[in-house]
């Protein structure tokens, strides 16, 4: 099994970089997000979450950690800070932002499924019992994501068709 908890550390490392990136790209469009009440504040909520399920992974990786892929993470961490710029300041950041954010939580999704799977393989239950409680919380933010895809989109045109600042 040496090559499996070699991909698993390395998915482990990857998933806590994913994480901080999250945390980044939330706090961006928190920041800047005025007139949408209802996402800023589910926003601020899974900040809050997320910034949990980093610090547990980060726990799972002191708990094996090597020095060299902590280099790695690090590195990880640079790309998200400049990827979590990209899209906003557009006239539509508001659509963007839900866009990515939809997408994101897809993607952390998958990676939960694949790390509770690999941490069975290995019998790290504790760890699964980490990644199950994070993986329930990724889902009801993707399901809140996409029933805010509609109602959204309808603000953002409302707003526009007003002359109302609709981006934001
Ligand atoms: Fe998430």
């Amino acid at each position: 099994m040496e090559k499996t908890r070699e991909n698993y550390l390395a998915w482990v490392r990857d998933a806590h970089a994913m994480e901080e990136q999250a945390v980044t790209m939330m706090t961006g469009m928190i920041g800047r997000l005025e007139n949408y009440p209802t996402l800023r504040e589910r926003l601020q909520q899974h900040v809050a979450e997320t910034e949990q399920q980093a610090d547990a992974l980060k726990s799972i990786l002191e708990g094996h950690e090597t020095e060299n892929s902590m280099l790695k993470d690090t590195i990880g961490m640079a790309m998200a800070k400049g990827q979590a710029l990209s899209g906003l300041f557009v006239s539509d950041e508001i659509i963007k932002g839900l866009m990515a954010s939809y997408t994101f939580e897809h993607m952390e999704i998958a990676a939960y499924r694949v790390l509770i799977k690999t941490a069975q393989k290995l019998g790290e239950t504790e760890a699964e019992r980490v990644f199950v409680k994070s993986l329930a919380q990724e889902q009801a933010m993707a399901d809140f994501l996409a029933d805010q895809l509609e109602p959204t989109t309808g603000a953002f045109i409302a707003r526009e068709e007003a002359d109302l600042t609709a981006k934001r």
